[in-house]
């Protein structure tokens, strides 16, 4: 065994900030209080129900996730927000009409003490959003500052001993890096100067690092994806993960796509098309939005494949994807996927997978996840990118240079060895020799 690295206590209060109260936001809050009160199971979620396996496998050593690496309890975490509609978190999760309202009333007087903070909103980066709940300030670099503000205040007044924020906003327009990204001194000037090529979820990702709080973009958008905060995430010490929540129809591509790829099975052509109807949908019909979510949802395939390494096999794929604004069907997506397969001497098949999902169900675990392991990340002094954390996004950050791992087992392999090495145990290779020598 090696040394394990050190780790500060999880004992206290931990605040989990959501930037957004909509489907997911709400799923995640009110999931949580239906699991401390025993009415519902926190299927889906690797810190609540996962095990490790340590050493080797004659030594049966498997403990849960949770027990070993002394992880907040439900009961030790606090929700907060901001959002661009007053509502609050029981009125919102209503809105959102994922979680049956029987549900929902019985946790009715614990959502309706989460009222969200104002919003720092600007209607052109999401074309298709308006509300009422928005601050007010000349520049950006205000703006940032009362969100300073709000985090600062929200710590104190709950008695948090650690904070961690999360992006479940809309999903952005297309932006590319630009010259204000580059360094912490051009994004503070552009904060100072209003910069159009500095959105809203940037401002909150730049408060939230500066003040050296783990941090993770839900949404596809480039929020904390750029040189600048990775710079100031760096002297911060702040975690970062990203981007876009991996469910639905491309966690299923990320499983289905390495399966067919293990076996050399070509793929002439992956045809994938949703229907969903919550606000989310509702935002993503405006193209800008559209062509955010469309980079994060295509870039998948190519990395799984690596047509480079198998020409002839997945060179000329043809990958489409589809998202249809369809109201009747709320939160409940559907999801068609066509794969066209080419196998044995070039002979042509067919795959079709027919995902009947529940956007939110799916998201709600992850964003859990996702809070405490950023946390168990910073109590454990690691800073900037958690590739580890890729398990759970359809758009991994990396690091410059390297590409991103999309296949959704070697995620895991990645998390639960980050996990094991915390813990100064073997990483586990599968070479399994030694049970046969
Ligand atoms: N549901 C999923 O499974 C899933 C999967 C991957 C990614 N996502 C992404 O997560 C994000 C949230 O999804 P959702 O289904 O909850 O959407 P939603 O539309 O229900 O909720 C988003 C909320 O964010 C608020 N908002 C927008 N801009 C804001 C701002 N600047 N400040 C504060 N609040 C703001 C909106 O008012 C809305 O209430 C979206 O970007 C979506 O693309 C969702």
């Amino acid at each position: 065994m090696k040394k394990p690295v050190e780790i500060a206590p999880g004992a206290g209060k931990l605040g989990i900030l959501l930037v957004g109260l909509g489907a997911v936001s709400t799923t995640v809050i009110a999931g949580v209080h239906a699991i401390r009160k025993k009415l519902a199971p926190p299927i889906g979620s690797l810190t609540e129900l996962g095990t490790v396996r340590l050493g080797k496998r004659t030594e049966r050593r498997s403990p849960r996730i949770r027990e070993i690496f002394d992880l907040p309890t439900l009961d030790d975490i606090v929700f907060g927000g901001w959002d661009i509609f007053e509502e609050d978190c029981y009125a919102a999760a209503r809105t959102a009409g994922v979680l049956e309202p029987s549900l929902l009333d019985q946790l009715r007087p614990d959502l309706e003490a989460i009222r969200p903070m104002s919003a720092v909103f600007d209607r052109q980066y999401v074309k298709r959003l308006d509300g009422p709940n928005i601050k007010k300030a000349k520049t950006k670099k205000d703006l940032a500052d009362q969100l300073i503000d709000d985090i600062r205040r929200f710590k104190e007044r709950h008695g948090c001993a650690r904070l961690v924020l999360i992006w479940c906003g809309s999903t952005e327009v297309y932006m590319k890096e630009s010259a204000a990204h580059q360094s912490i001194k051009s994004l503070e000037q552009g904060l100072e100067q209003n910069d159009p090529s500095i959105p809203s979820s940037m401002i909150y990702a730049y408060a939230a690092i500066k003040e050296g709080l783990p941090y993770a973009n839900a949404a596809p958008n480039l929020s904390a994806d750029i040189p600048a905060l990775l710079d100031l995430a760096a002297r911060t010490k702040s975690p970062l993960a990203g981007k876009d929540l991996k469910t639905g129809q491309t966690l299923v591509k990320t499983i289905v796509a390495p399966g067919l790829k293990a076996r050399l099975l070509g793929v002439a052509g992956w045809y994938s098309t949703n229907i969903l109807g919550n606000r989310d949908g509702e935002v993503l019909d405006d193209p800008e939005s559209f062509k955010t979510k469309e980079e994060s949802k295509k870039s998948v395939l190519d990395y799984i494949f690596q047509p480079h390494l198998y020409p002839g096999l997945y060179d000329s794929l043809h990958h489409v994807v589809r998202i249809n604004y369809y109201p009747p069907r709320g939160d409940n997506k559907e999801g068609w996927d066509n794969i066209d397969l080419v196998g044995w001497l070039g002979y042509p098949m067919q795959l079709k997978i027919n995902f009947l999902c529940r956007d939110s169900i799916l998201a709600a675990p992850i964003v859990l996840d996702t809070a405490l392991f950023l946390d168990l990340a910073k109590r454990a002094n690691m800073s900037g990118i958690q590739e580890w954390l890729s398990f759970y996004f359809k758009s991994p950050m990396h690091a410059a240079g390297l590409y991103p791992e999309h296949d959704l087992f070697i995620q895991l392999m990645k998390l639960k060895n980050t996990l094991r090495y915390l813990k100064g145990e073997e990483l586990i290779t599968h070479l399994g020799r030694e049970y046969y020598d």
